[in-house]
């Protein structure tokens, strides 16, 4: 009877004292890839990478607890460096991850796919370049896929668009080149699925919904204006050098009618 109840107590215990192996090694990857010059991150100490959740409480800050897993990190605005630790989808119930506004570089993980909860990626305002990983595809949760100002290079992954839930989608300002896929850039309906602010800022982009390419690198109104500019400023150089022209032959003339008047005899 007594061995019942202290297994039973152990048993209830287990929950709340027992440390996830995976977010664990999810904790302490991304800790030692990321960089906090400023010591924004509190409590980001071994001990609690072992512990981060009792239940629904969280001992790191930033992070979001259910069940004993951290299912929320939030690490937004703290000066942030280093890169993304492709360990990070070791954190297996995770359904948002927030990093935006810091100066993380480097890439996205690929490994982010293995992250099947996730609804909330939020990496805007950013250094990360590379491109983005088409297999975010199989985060088949995605809501919010935010990835402005950053340095992404590539063409946006054909794929995303399979995304059935993706209501939020924000790759503007950012270094992206090639034809916006139509998945992303239409619906089924003439209205646009992500309007023109979603792809803004990237200079070799193109497709709908952005405005049409300038030709060539030269809107119009640009080569309206260089031509009317240079026009008028030919129009006023020609008619400075016929004045100075005049003013010279004039200056010559009367020098000439000096000299000629110097050999005249003087009546
Ligand atoms: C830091 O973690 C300890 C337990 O590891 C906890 O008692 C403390 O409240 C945490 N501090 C913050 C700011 O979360
Ligand atoms: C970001 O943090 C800085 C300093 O810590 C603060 O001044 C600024 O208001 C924060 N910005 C936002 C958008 O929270
Ligand atoms: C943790 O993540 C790494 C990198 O994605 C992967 O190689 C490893 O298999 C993962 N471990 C577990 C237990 O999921
Ligand atoms: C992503 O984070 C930025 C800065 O923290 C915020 O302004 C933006 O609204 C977030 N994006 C979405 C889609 O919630
Ligand atoms: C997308 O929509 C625009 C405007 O309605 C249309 O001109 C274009 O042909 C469409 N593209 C595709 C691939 O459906
Ligand atoms: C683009 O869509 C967003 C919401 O997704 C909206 O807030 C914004 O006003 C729209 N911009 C234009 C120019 O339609």
């Amino acid at each position: 009877m007594g061995l019942l109840i202290v297994l039973l107590l152990t048993c209830a215990a287990l929950p709340w004292a027992s440390s996830d192996p995976s977010d664990e090694a999810c904790l302490t990857h991304l800790s030692q890839t990321l960089k906090d010059p400023l010591k924004n991150l509190q409590n980001w100490t071994k001990s609690t990478f072992a512990n981060p959740c009792s239940g629904f409480t969280s001992y790191l800050p930033g992070a979001t607890c259910n069940n004993g897993r951290i299912y929320k990190l939030s690490l937004t605005n703290l000066s942030l460096q280093g890169s993304i630790s492709p360990f990070l989808s070791n954190c297996t119930n995770l359904q948002s991850l927030d990093l935006s506004s810091n100066s993380i570089s480097g890439t996205i993980p690929q490994d982010l796919q293995y992250l099947v909860n996730l609804a909330v990626l939020n990496l805007s305002s950013n250094r990360l370049e590379g491109e983005i990983p088409p297999q975010l595809t199989l985060c088949a949760y995605l809501n919010v896929i935010d990835l402005h100002d950053n340095l992404l290079t590539g063409q946006i992954p054909q794929e995303l668009g399979l995304l059935a839930r993706l209501s939020a989608f924000d790759v503007s300002y950012n270094k992206l080149s090639g034809p916006i896929p139509a998945s992303l850039g239409n619906r089924s309906g003439a209205l646009p699925r992500f309007n023109a602010t979603s792809f803004e800022g990237n200079k070799d982009l193109y497709g709908y919904p952005l405005p049409p390419m300038k030709t060539k690198g030269l809107s119009v109104l640009a080569i309206v204006g260089i031509g009317l500019g240079s026009g008028l400023a030919s129009l006023v150089l020609s008619f400075t050098g016929v004045c100075i022209w005049l003013k010279i032959t004039e200056e010559k003339m009367a020098a000439e009618e000096g000299k000629v008047s110097q050999y005249m005899p003087d009546y």
